[in-house]
């Protein structure tokens, strides 16, 4: 018996779109389905945009489904691009939510053009984890790129913000370096080791320095939540500026059920100004969940740890804030040198001293402090 076109669409709706990890098929890209008598079957595939680059990726999918298909023998694969209109029915599709340019009223966290910063709400399922620290240099956005490498191998959805706006660092130690893909004004984060990314990096023209005003960063965040498609994710971690200021308050009123790590070193100097910036997420209201110590200690080739930082740091600080030390993270080369080259100590590397520590560190977030209120919009009081 000939294959039939419904046999084939049925083939091709598990096929995900490797960018928006939706069926193909329900997201209207499937077109033109033809077999003919000899088993070719040909099609067309419509991309989102032009010059897509996961293109190739699209088309081993499509390929290795159809010809899973009984009495299927090859196949013929078009590319073409979605029109305007197209990729406005996407989008819509997609956020739900009304046209960018849509107004919505009476929303004071929302978008100037109309939509609410989606983590805002009270339906929202999503754990947003506030990597900050009082000081630079401490290890911030390597905590930041590492626990969301090791939550997301457990399995969940991860986003990760770069608002680190001077000293963006993420795209590369996440080695997410490709621009992210524009959908109708609707941001596409870039993915990579299951990690979906946005930084402003991605907007700055390579050695250029960023010199914005804090309305401008303002606006620059409220567009990191609501323009990109993060799809609703479990964990949403933000790698935060060292210091405090303009961005921790934007922060706190975007993301009110921000959950804040503070990252420390061991020494305690390092530990005075984690304290400050622990005092900060007190005055915007966010809650301060643990502290994580990096840097701890260095295991020499005789085995033995050495603690090039001083020791206690981060038991200090967690003990005057009453929150758990989390996390005590050696020092290795390894660790640097992954973040340069964009391979993730966690994730190449994940049974090593350091990878273990953060899928350790990962599993008390995720499991131990999982919230025991389950927020829910569906749950209504009759
Ligand atoms: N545990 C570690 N072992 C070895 N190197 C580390 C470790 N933690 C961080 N580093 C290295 O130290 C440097 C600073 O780390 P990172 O950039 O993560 O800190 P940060 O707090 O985000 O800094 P900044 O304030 O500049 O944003 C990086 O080169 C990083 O690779
Ligand atoms: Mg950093």
């Amino acid at each position: 018996m000939p294959v039939t076109v419904d046999q084939l669409i049925d083939a091709l709706r598990p096929v995900q779109d490797p960018e928006l990890h939706r069926s193909i098929v329900d997201l209207g890209m499937v077109r033109d389905v033809d077999p003919a008598p000899d088993g070719t079957v040909s099609l067309r595939v419509a991309l989102t945009v032009a010059g897509c680059p996961l293109r190739n990726e699209i088309q081993n999918r499509v390929n290795s489904a159809l010809l899973a298909v009984d009495g299927v023998t090859g196949v013929s694969l078009d590319f073409t691009v979605m029109t305007d209109e197209e990729r406005e029915d996407l989008r819509r599709q997609l956020q739900g939510n009304g046209h960018a340019h849509g107004h919505v009223h009476g929303q004071p966290q929302g978008h100037a053009e109309g939509r609410a910063v989606p983590f805002a709400q009270p339906g929202s399922r999503t754990r947003p984890l506030l990597i900050s620290s009082g000081k630079g240099g401490v290890g911030k956005s390597s905590v930041t790129t590492n626990l969301a490498v090791a939550l997301a191998a457990r399995g969940h959805s991860v986003g990760v913000v770069d608002a680190d706006i001077y000293g963006f660092s993420v795209p590369r130690m996440l080695g997410a370096d490709r621009d992210p893909v524009v959908i109708d004004e609707m941001l596409l984060p870039t993915e990579a080791w299951g990690v979906r990314c946005i930084s402003i990096g991605y907007f700055v023209p390579d050695g250029q320095a960023v010199i914005w005003r804090g309305p401008m960063l303002h606006k620059a965040l409220e567009q990191f939540l609501t323009d990109v498609y993060w799809d609703d994710p479990d964990f949403l971690l933000v790698d935060m500026p060292p210091g405090t200021g303009d961005i921790a308050i934007s922060l706190s009123q975007y993301l009110p059920r921000g959950e804040v790590f503070v990252v420390t070193t061991p020494q305690p100097a390092a530990q005075k100004v984690a304290r400050l910036s622990a005092a900060m997420a007190g005055k915007v209201n966010l809650t301060v969940r643990g502290v994580i110590e990096n840097m701890s200690w260095f295991t020499g080739d005789d085995g033995k740890r050495y603690e090039l930082f001083g020791a206690g740091g981060g038991a200090a600080l967690a003990a005057e804030l009453d929150v758990p030390l989390l996390a005590q993270l050696p020092l290795v080369p390894a660790l640097r040198q992954g973040a340069d080259e964009g391979r993730p100590i966690a994730a190449v590397d994940p049974d090593s001293e350091t990878g273990r520590a953060f899928h350790d560190l990962a599993s008390r977030i995720a499991v131990d402090m999982r919230p025991k209120k389950i927020f829910s919009s569906e749950l209504k009081v009759v």
